[in-house]
């Protein structure tokens, strides 16, 4: 079987999952991609901690820039988070004719603009799974399985660190701090945490799944943003005595001829099925006027869970490109139609 050779830039939560899970599935992987996935490097700041994976990769070091400049690599995979230098190597990447497969919400959030235009002119995919909902293939569901509808909303649950603590602060009667360090503990936080309980992530996420829904440039710098910060356990427990449970939701919708993008602290009644998703579980409602309402549920977070969305994006690209010497087959990109709306 021929095989297409990968580079990892991130050896933690996320690449670390996504090194155990290629290895631990590969025969299967590797069928149902039509190729062997060969991890030739794996990069990090520190990678004496991670003698972990030194069995399953290739060669485990610190300068991304070998997989940019080696001409074997047909994919990079972006797995550090953070602006910089993320954006940098995703950029140089593309450049240099490589597939990109990220889970970076926030460089996607602010420059995604900037590099899905890189990679249209370059002729190169950039797949981005991972960056929403963690382990639900909202994306995918969102882009091929509803094209036939006009979207009417997204709402969604869509940061697990935030769902964890309100549903441990309302299960288990701790308090916020206590059940962010657990969260943090447990892999599903952001290298900085007030992304995820400022509702920064979650917004970085609802910008994306907006863009896609509508058509629209990503919009994060419009959208109305508030976090669980401030939330105590009594709000929590009134919420609860009146039929409620506090929700974290991401929100965009139609109106008029514009679009609503909001990230806030929501009363869900008991009656909806959001308010029983518990945990780091994320869901997301996605209306479509052909469809109706469609709901889709799963890990939000977490090592393996990522792993697998990521590793769904390898193998789409995989496919996509077929295996050729030349990896720089016309193949679709992102590709967005912007049409006339405005974030209100
Ligand atoms: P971690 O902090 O666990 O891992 C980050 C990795 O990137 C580490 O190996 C780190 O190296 C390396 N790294 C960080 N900064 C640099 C740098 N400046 N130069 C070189 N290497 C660097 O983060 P996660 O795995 O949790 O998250 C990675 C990405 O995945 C982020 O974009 C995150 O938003 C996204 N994501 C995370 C999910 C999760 O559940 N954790 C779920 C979905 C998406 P070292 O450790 O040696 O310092
Ligand atoms: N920190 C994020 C969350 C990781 O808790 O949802 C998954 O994107």
């Amino acid at each position: 079987m021929d095989s297409v050779k990968i580079g990892l830039a991130g050896a933690g939560t996320v690449g670390g999952g996504v090194c155990r899970v290629l290895n631990r599935n590969q025969e299967q992987i590797s069928a149902r991609a039509g190729a062997r996935i060969e991890v030739k490097y794996v990069t990090c700041r520190h990678p004496e901690n991670r003698s972990d994976l030194v069995p399953l990769v290739g060669s485990l070091g610190i300068d991304w820039h070998e997989i940019v400049e080696d001409p074997e690599i047909a994919i990079a995979v972006e797995a550090m988070g953070g602006i910089e230098p993320a954006r940098s190597f995703i950029l140089a990447a593309i450049d240099a004719g490589k597939h990109v497969v990220t889970a970076n919400k926030a460089l996607l959030a602010q420059h995604g603009d900037e590099i899905f235009d890189a990679a249209a002119k370059k002729g190169v995919i950039v797949a981005f799974e991972a960056s929403v909902a963690g382990g639900i293939p909202i994306i995918k569901a969102m882009r091929e399985s509803l094209v036939a509808n006009r979207i009417q909303s997204v709402v969604g649950i869509i940061n697990g660190t935030s769902n964890f603590i309100l549903t441990s602060m309302r299960k288990e009667k701790i308090s916020f701090a206590e059940a962010l360090s657990k969260a943090q503990k447990l892999g599903y936080a952001e290298a900085d945490p007030s992304f995820d309980i400022d509702g920064i992530d979650a917004a970085h996420k609802i910008s994306i799944l907006s863009s896609i829904a509508f058509g629209g440039p990503i919009s994060f710098d419009k959208a109305y943003i508030e976090g669980i910060r401030d939330l105590q356990n009594v709000d929590i427990e009134f919420a609860d005595q009146l039929g409620y449970r506090v929700k974290l939701l991401g929100i965009t919708k139609r109106r008029g001829t514009g679009i609503e993008l909001r990230v806030h602290p929501t009363l869900v009644p008991e009656r909806r099925l959001l308010a029983h998703v518990g945990g780091v579980t994320n869901a997301v409602e996605v209306k479509g006027d052909a469809v109706g309402s469609t709901l889709y549920y799963g890990p939000g977070a977490g090592s393996e869970p990522t792993a697998s969305a990521m590793i769904a994006d390898i193998v789409d690209v995989v496919r996509m490109i077929g295996v050729s010497s030349n990896h720089q087959v016309p193949v679709l990109g992102y590709k967005r139609k912007i049409e006339n709306v405005d974030v209100l």
